[in-house]
């Protein structure tokens, strides 16, 4: 057990749970760490390789898991930790020692497949931005001069949707989020396994950061252009509706981003929306 005082000649132990591939079984490894002054999650899982034995001295390959920015803005590394999704990158080995003395858990999130130990594949997120058309589309590369001006209100109001870094961390969280798994037929191409896995995410539900990305980029002066296919999105199947307004969401969002608002929006703008084409204008 670790001391609040902590010194480099104390341990810890770290339990991951393992799994070797797609749908298969998986397992959880414990290894003894030294511990080392400043430690992060990241900077444990190094240790975990180098040592390359589990704590009663079984032979251990290297957890696998993502890792980019190192600085809370990729969002890649999140993984659940003490059972909190959060980041590994951000996550101090002296806080979480505080918290649990002597152990440390790290699992995969659990709303999105596993792709190998740490590492799942996030591609419905991904998937659900696209539906929502996350984007200011460019019509052409020409210099089309300055794009319209956003008021200092309504720049204010939009930067805060516009730091989702697309973690997971929310969808996580969401009692509304049900996992979504395809597994890879043998010789099963790539065109093929892809189309299978967005028809089955086409038809889940959107999330609470892609329906916040479709607000904001509703708001945008250009994006307002494509604002009706958005409300299309939204008002679909796996849209807004699909919210069961727990709010849980908003409070693991690493960015502070006010999700629930940005659902509160979505929902007003898909029935007036819905009237106004009900009415046929
Ligand atoms: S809204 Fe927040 S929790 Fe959700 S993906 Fe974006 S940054 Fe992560
Ligand atoms: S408010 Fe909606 S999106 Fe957020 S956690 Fe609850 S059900 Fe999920
Ligand atoms: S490595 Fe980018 S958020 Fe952790």
């Amino acid at each position: 057990m670790i001391s609040s005082q902590h010194t480099s000649a104390k341990q810890f132990q770290v339990r991951v749970l393992r799994q070797d591939g797609p749908g298969q079984e998986n397992r959880w490894e414990v290894y003894k760490i030294d511990h080392e002054p400043d430690m992060n999650v990241i900077s444990v899982l190094q240790r975990v390789a180098a040592k390359g034995q589990t704590i009663d001295g079984r032979a251990s390959s290297p957890v696998a898991w993502d890792c980019s920015c190192l600085e809370e803005v990729c969002g890649s590394c999140t993984m659940v930790i003490n059972g909190r999704v959060r980041q590994a990158c951000s996550a101090l080995v002296d806080r979480l020692l505080e918290d649990k003395p002597g152990e440390i858990e790290l699992r995969p999130m659990t709303k999105f497949p596993v792709v190998r130990d740490l590492c799942v594949d996030r591609s419905r997120k991904f998937r659900a931005l696209q539906r929502v058309k996350a984007w200011v589309p460019v019509d052409g590369y020409n210099d089309m001069g300055a794009g319209q001006k956003q008021s200092m209100g309504e720049q204010e109001e939009s930067y805060p949707l516009a730091q989702c870094m697309s973690c997971g961390c929310c969808v996580e969280a969401c009692p509304q989020y049900q996992k979504v798994e395809v597994i890879r037929e043998a010789g099963e191409s790539d065109e093929a396994f892809e189309a299978r896995k967005n028809e089955a995410y086409d038809n889940s539900f959107l999330g609470p950061a892609a329906i916040s990305q479709a607000v904001l980029f509703n708001r945008n002066p250009t994006g307002k252009m494509n604002a009706d296919e958005r409300l299309e999105a939204l008002k679909g199947p796996g849209g807004v509706h699909a919210c069961g307004n727990a709010q849980n969401c908003v409070s693991v969002c690493p960015k502070g981003i006010p999700l629930t608002t940005s659902i509160a929006r979505a929902g007003r703008a898909v029935t007036v929306y819905s009237i106004k084409k009900w009415f046929g204008s």
